[in-house]
C-alpha cells in the first residue's frame, strides 16, 4: 500500500514552482489529434493523467517524442483510427474529449465512457451529447461505449447549455474547430483552461472567438497544422499551497502564476486573514494571525473553484468561530469530512452545505483519500495536525499533483511517500 508520512503542527516557510494547468493539459493532448503536422506542448505537469493520456493517443498511433520532461512533440499525422475503445481510456474522466477531437478530425468517434476521480456518484454528459447532436451527430451509448456518428463531418450549430459544464464547452469548441460552419456556444463555462484550449487551438490555426465570456464563436477551419504552445500554471495547484500556508501560518512565494486566475481563492484567504500579495508572476502569501471564520459558495470561474472546496474546508476547521462552505457545482463532494473528523474536527454537512466550526487544533490520524482534490485536502490537514498523520489513496493526489512531496518538502514540511513494489511510483512509470 503506499502511503504519505507526514509528521506536521510545524509552519512552512519557501518558496514553490507551479506546474502546468491539468485541466488544460488534459484537454490540449486530445485536441492534438486533430492537427496535421507536429505540435509541441510545453509546460505540461509531470503527473499520471498527462501520462496516461499520452499513453492513449501513442496506443492510437501518434508519435510522441519527448523533448524534454516538460515538452512533448506529439505528431497525429498517422493515426488513422476513430476508436477509442481499449482499457486505458477508462483510467481518466478526461478521455471524453477524444469523443470532440476524433469527430471534429474523423467525423466519428467511438470512445470507451470514462472513470476518473468519482465523487458526487454519476458525472453525467448530457450536454456534451446533446451539442454533438445539434452539431449532426447521432450519438448512442452502447456497453459502455459513445458511438458518435455523421455522416460526414460536423455541422456549425447554435448550442445553449442548461448547465454551465467545463467539459461540454471543451468538447464542443474541440468539435466545432473543424466543423462546416459556425458554432455558438451559448452559457459557455469561462474557466482559464477553456481560454488555454481556445488559444492553443487558434495558434495552430482555428478560429475561436470569445473564450473566456459566456458566449464562444468558432467558425470552422478545414485544417490545422502544427505549431508550439505553452501551458499556462495550474491555478488550483496554486491555490492548494496557499490554503497549506493559510492552515499551517508561515511565509511561501508561490512562483510561475497568473495571480488574476487566483483572485476567487485569494480574496477569500484575505478575508480569513492571510496576507496575499500579488506580484506580476509570482504571490506572496504568509499567515501570523489566527484565522477567521467566512462563508463561502462554489461557482463556476470566476467564482471560487469547486476543485479548492476541500482544501478550503479544512483550513477552515482550523479558524475562529463558524463557517459555511455550500458546494454549488457537485451534488456531494464532502466525503473527506469523515477523515477529518478522525483528526478532531467538527464539521456538519447539512445538503450541499459544511458548516465548520473552528478547533484550536487538529491531531494526527490514518486517512484515506477518496478523490483528488480531497487528497490534497487531507494532506493540508496532516501538515496542520499535531503528530504523525498517515494518508492512503495517493495515486488519486499524483493524477494531478506534481511532485507534491519534493515541492511540501522544499517549504519545511516533514513529508515522506512510502511506497511498495506493487504500486509503481509516477516516476517510475514510463515518461510518454
Ligand atoms: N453537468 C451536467 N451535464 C453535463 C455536464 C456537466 O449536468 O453534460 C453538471 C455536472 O454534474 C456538474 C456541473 O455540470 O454538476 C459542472 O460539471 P462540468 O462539466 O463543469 O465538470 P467536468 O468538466 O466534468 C471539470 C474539471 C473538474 C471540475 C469541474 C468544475 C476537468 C478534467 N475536470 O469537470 O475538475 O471540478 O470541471 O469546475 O477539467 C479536478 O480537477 O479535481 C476536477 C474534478
Amino acid at each position: 500500500m503506499t502511503k504519505y508520512v507526514i509528521n506536521g503542527g510545524n509552519p512552512i516557510n519557501g518558496e514553490v514552482e507551479i506546474s502546468g494547468a491539468k485541466n488544460a493539459a488534459v484537454a490540449i493532448i486530445p485536441a492534438a489529434l486533430m492537427v496535421d503536422g507536429v505540435c509541441r506542448i510545453e509546460n505540461l505537469p509531470q503527473i499520471s493523467d498527462v501520462t496516461t493520456l499520452l499513453s492513449i493517443l501513442k496506443e492510437m498511433g501518434a508519435d510522441i517524442r519527448a523533448v524534454n520532461k516538460r515538452t512533448v512533440d506529439i505528431d497525429c499525422t498517422r493515426v488513422k483510427t476513430m476508436r477509442a475503445t481499449f482499457d486505458t481510456v477508462r483510467r481518466i474522466r478526461a478521455s471524453y474529449y477524444l469523443i470532440g477531437a476524433l469527430l471534429g478530425r474523423f467525423g466519428n468517434a467511438y470512445v470507451t465512457m470514462p472513470g476518473g476521480c468519482n465523487f458526487g456518484g454519476m458525472r453525467p454528459i448530457d450536454q456534451h451529447v446533446k451539442g454533438f447532436t445539434a452539431m449532426g451527430a447521432n450519438v448512442s451509448v452502447k456497453n459502455g461505449v459513445v458511438s458518435a456518428e455523421t455522416d460526414k463531418v460536423l455541422r456549425g450549430a447554435t448550442i445553449y447549455l442548461d448547465v454551465v459544464s467545463v467539459g461540454a464547452t471543451i468538447n464542443l469548441m474541440l468539435g466545432a474547430a473543424l466543423a462546416e460552419g459556425n458554432t455558438y456556444i451559448e452559457n459557455a463555462a469561462k474557466e482559464p483552461h477553456i481560454v488555454d484550449l481556445a488559444n492553443f487551438l487558434n495558434s495552430m490555426g482555428a478560429d475561436i472567438r470569445g473564450a473566456g465570456t459566456y458566449s464562444i464563436k468558432i467558425r470552422g477551419v478545414r485544417r490545422m497544422s502544427g505549431g508550439s504552445y505553452s501551458i499556462i500554471p495550474d491555478q488550483i495547484e496554486a491555490g492548494t499551497y496557499l490554503a497549506a500556508v493559510a492552515g499551517a501560518g508561515g511565509r511561501i512565494v508561490l512562483r510561475d502564476v497568473i495571480p488574476k486566475h487566483l483572485e476567487g481563492i485569494s480574496s477569500k484567504l484575505r478575508e480569513m486573514g492571510v496576507t496575499v500579495v500579488d506580484l506580476e508572476d509570482s504571490i506572496i502569501a504568509q499567515r501570523t494571525d489566527p484565522l477567521l471564520k467566512t462563508h463561502i459558495k462554489t461557482m463556476p470561474y470566476p467564482g471560487f473553484p469547486t476543485d479548492m472546496q476541500p482544501q478550503i474546508s479544512t483550513v477552515l476547521c482550523l479558524a475562529n468561530g463558524i463557517s459555511t462552505v455550500t458546494e454549488g457545482v457537485w451534488d456531494n463532494r464532502f466525503r473527506y469530512v469523515d477523515e477529518l473528523a478522525k483528526m478532531g474536527s467538527l464539521i456538519r454537512v447539512s445538503g450541499r452545505t459544511a458548516i465548520i466550526e473552528g478547533v484550536s487544533n487538529l491531531t494526527g490520524a490514518s486517512l484515506k483519500a477518496s478523490d483528488l482534490r480531497a487528497g490534497a485536502a487531507l494532506v493540508i490537514a496532516g501538515i496542520c495536525a499535531r503528530g504523525e498523520t498517515t494518508i492512503e489513496g495517493v495515486s488519486y493526489i499524483e493524477r494531478g499533483y506534481e511532485k507534491m512531496i519534493q515541492k511540501l518538502s522544499a517549504l519545511g514540511v516533514d513529508i515522506k511517500a512510502i511506497y511498495t513494489p506493487d504500486e509503481p511510483h509516477l516516476e517510475e512509470q514510463e515518461a510518454v
